[in-house]
């Protein structure tokens, strides 16, 4: 089992540094020649993606959060509306769907039962579901009309990590497919995209290159009884995964809030002391939220919260309100998750093991929860 871990002392802390290359290989082979995207393994036809007038993820746990972030990009890329719901609260709804539905069904095992069933209902409603999946020959591809696999490479640690990232990039890569075919953005924009997607990798790297200022943080509240963490935008997603790692790790209360939310309600949670982690979006972001959010971490501050800062490298603003600052490389505004959530999972990782936990058998959870 050492030897599989590859010299890390967990199976998620190799997979939290595999991540460079689970992106880098789900971009693999994408492009044709001239440039333009290709969905090889997609097998389905192109007049029926031209036709989508909805589309709905389908997902559970960190997959769901995948979903979110890719709500943000495929809206703007493709203007199809994009719902992003937990697979066992569409099936049993009576959801909307019909023949001009794309359901994607987002999953790392492809085995998840809550997800299955939402895709076999969404098949009997006349739907064409797409499974965005990382597992190869499982249930739920076989079930679908198309499959798109993510090339995350074999997960093991129960909380997913690489399959997340990857997850978020081959839902980005059908965002650019179909806005592709549906002419909806030009064809630069289109290659532009594509290609700061492909710096991705490098810049996470850069992310794990620096994670010991993370890694130190983490050890320094293994003693910590609740931390919230606050995103907008395609951070807030984020925010929910960074809260998901922390209570699944280490078993300590964590909620993820809409920044915007704040001052609607948990701002009444802030104490004297409360650490709250803070993605900060691009201060260089055409409509920027930036400034909102920084009066956000003020508001917080203001009431005695410890502020845990995950900033654009570059950006001053947030220092004189940030106990701590980690910084990340500059990215496009819809491609930061892709950086903002590795110090996250870094932290979530590190505090469990401060506390002397199974990283990557947490207590109660499956890797694959295959009833519903
Ligand atoms: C379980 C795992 C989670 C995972 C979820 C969805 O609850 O513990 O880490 O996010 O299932 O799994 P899937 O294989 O469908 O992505």
């Amino acid at each position: 089992a050492a030897a599989e871990k590859g010299g890390f002392a967990s199976f998620m802390d190799k997979e939290i540094h595999d991540q460079p290359q689970a992106v880098a290989d789900t971009l693999l082979g994408r492009t044709d020649l001239e440039g333009r995207l290709v969905l090889d393994d997609l097998r389905v036809d192109e007049a029926v993606l031209r036709q989508v007038d909805k589309i709905i993820v389908v997902a559970c746990g960190t997959a769901a959060y995948a979903g979110q972030v890719a709500k943000y990009a495929i809206e703007h890329w493709c203007r199809i509306p994009v719902e992003v719901e937990l697979a066992h609260e569409f099936r049993y709804r009576d959801p909307v769907v019909d023949a001009k539905t794309l359901v994607v069904a987002v999953s790392q095992s492809g085995e998840t039962m809550d997800t299955l069933m939402a895709v076999r209902h969404a098949r009997e409603q006349g739907a064409t579901v797409l499974a965005i999946v990382n597992t190869h020959g499982s249930t739920i591809p076989r079930e679908s009309d198309a499959v798109l696999y993510t090339h995350a490479g074999p997960e093991v640690a129960v909380a997913s990590t690489k399959a997340f990232l990857a997850q978020i990039t081959a839902s980005y890569l059908l965002g650019l497919y179909l806005a592709q075919l549906r002419g909806t953005k030009f064809p630069d924009e289109i290659a532009e995209s594509f290609a700061a997607l492909r710096a991705i990798p490098e810049k996470i790297q850069q992310v794990l290159d620096a994670a010991e200022q993370v890694r130190e943080t983490a050890r320094s509240m293994a003693e910590a009884t609740s931390v919230l963490f606050l995103g907008r935008h395609v951070g807030f997603p984020v925010a929910m995964e960074g809260a998901l790692k922390l209570k699944e790790l280490a078993y300590i209360h964590a909620e993820g809030f809409a920044a915007g939310e704040l001052k609607h309600g948990p701002i009444a949670l802030i104490e004297e002391g409360q650490p709250v982690f803070v993605v900060v979006p691009s201060p260089r972001g055409r409509h920027s939220l930036h400034s909102k959010v920084i009066s956000n971490i003020q508001e917080i501050r203001a009431r005695g919260a410890r502020t845990l800062v995950i900033a654009e490298e570059g950006d001053e603003a947030v220092l004189p309100f940030a106990d701590e600052v980690f910084f990340v490389p500059q990215t496009p505004v819809l491609l930061a998750p892709l950086v903002s959530v590795v110090p996250l999972q870094i932290f979530a990782c590190e505090l469990a093991t401060a506390k002397g936990l199974d990283v990557d058998q947490p207590r109660n959870l499956a890797k694959s929860v295959t009833v519903e």
